[in-house]
């Protein structure tokens, strides 16, 4: 490939442009962030989101355009998010990437969101002074409103899933925690700013480990923190959290810190627990919880008592922006990968499968079904070490989160 590679990202709410230069090199990137156009209804409304990609593609793409000192001539290919996201804000970034592409006569790709917050740790800031790649082998934490889940990659592009959320994702699980305590949207960084002003302890929150595996559950713990909000709120004869009942601001800031903390012990632990078990040399980390500063700070300390390093990109590379799907298109651009005109948007993209799933079906996670196939599961690890569940080109796509 020669020539700048331009990504585009508009899977959820932020409208991320950039501009590479090579696989790792940004020289220019916009993120245009529809957090104040979705705080009011406490949540993300999918048509609004995807109008508002279409307002703001246009505008991002000239202001990275203008920052590179670099015209539409000097871009050589161009990356997009296909999947997984809301439907509607993904084709509209779909559609603008392939008209450019068509345009301008240059190669497209198309990039799992996922694989995207996961080669952030690979990108230099423009100005940054090169550092070597993160070693392999590697164990990386993807943590972003949508996924949960732990990977191991021996090579570039090459997934095998260690573990993941049998139910919300710990962004989810921030985000829901943040509505229940009266702090609005988006949940994680709220939650952190109020933790950050507790004084007192509260009842500790419990810890789902699920045994040994590195699977995550985060349901059980918005339950209890649930169940305590009601309670209190109840006893103080306030209005139920749904109708704006609220707790007074240093219960709230205790029980913010309460419920980071288990969050973010079990992330840690069992990323760091993953790490050595696979004899990684690295931990990578990413997606929008990533930029936390208590989990940053966790697994810092656990990372120098392993003799492992760690990566995690700066904050505005954890959340959701156009230079991770650059970052990750690069290298599929390089292993020969190229997108149609046909490409198309895909709701559910899975970036790595459990060994023994159906290529196409969701594993069942609860009930009887689930026991059984955990077990399957378990059998399989043991018999096969854990054989590889996808790598090298695309993986094929299915329903899942
Ligand atoms: O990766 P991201 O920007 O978008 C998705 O792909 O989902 O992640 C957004 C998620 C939200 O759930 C948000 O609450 C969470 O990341 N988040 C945080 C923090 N900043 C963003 N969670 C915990 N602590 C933070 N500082
Ligand atoms: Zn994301």
């Amino acid at each position: 490939m020669s020539g700048l590679l331009l990504a585009v990202e508009t899977s959820c709410d932020e409208t991320g442009v950039a501009l590479l230069d090579g696989p790792r090199r940004i020289l220019a990137q916009a993120v245009a962030s529809q957090v104040a156009l979705h705080a009011g209804s406490g949540g993300i409304i999918p048509e609004v989101a995807a109008r508002a990609h279409l307002r703001w593609l246009d505008p991002a793409l000239d202001e990275v355009l203008l920052a590179a000192d670099a015209s539409l001539a000097d871009v050589g290919a161009i990356a997009v998010t296909s999947g997984p996201g809301l439907v509607g804000s993904l084709l509209v970034g779909v559609a603008y990437a392939k008209a450019l592409a068509w345009a301008l006569d240059v190669p497209l790709v198309g990039v799992n969101h996922l694989e995207g917050h996961l080669y952030a740790a690979w990108l230099l800031d423009p100005g940054e002074p090169e550092r070597p790649e993160p070693p392999f082998p590697l164990v990386a934490l993807v943590v972003s409103g949508g996924h949960t889940f732990l990977v191991e990659m021996r090579d570039h592009l090459a997934y095998r899933l260690l573990g993941e959320t049998v139910d919300d994702a710990a962004g989810e699980a921030f985000d829901k925690a943040g509505r229940l305590l009266g702090l609005g949207y988006p949940g994680g960084p709220a939650i952190a700013a109020a933790a950050a002003g507790a004084t007192g302890r509260a009842a500790r929150l419990p810890r789902a480990w699920l045994g040994d595996s590195f699977d995550f559950s985060f349901s059980g713990l918005k339950t209890a923190l649930r169940r305590l909000v009601e309670a209190e709120l109840a006893t103080a004869g306030r209005p139920a959290a749904e109708e704006g009942g609220r707790l007074p601001e240093a219960r709230v800031a205790t029980l913010a810190a309460a419920f980071q903390e288990s969050v973010v012990e079990v992330l840690a632990v069992k990323t760091l627990r993953a790490a050595a078990a696979t004899g990684a040399r690295a931990i990578v980390v990413g997606g929008g919880v990533a930029s936390n500063v208590e989990l940053r700070a966790r697994l810092a300390a656990g990372t120098a008592d392993l003799g492992v390093e760690l990566v995690v990109p700066r904050p505005g590379l954890c959340t959701d922006n156009g230079a991770m799907i650059g970052a990750a298109g690069a290298r599929r651009l390089a292993a020969g990968e190229r997108a149609g005109l046909d490409l198309g948007a895909r709701a559910a993209w899975p970036l790595a499968r459990p060994v023994g799933a159906p290529a196409t079906r969701r594993p069942p996670r609860r009930g009887p079904a689930g026991r059984a196939y955990a077990a399957i599961r378990e059998a399989e690890a043991d018999t096969a070490g854990g054989a590889a569940v996808s790598g090298g080109p695309r993986p094929a796509g299915g329903p899942a989160r």
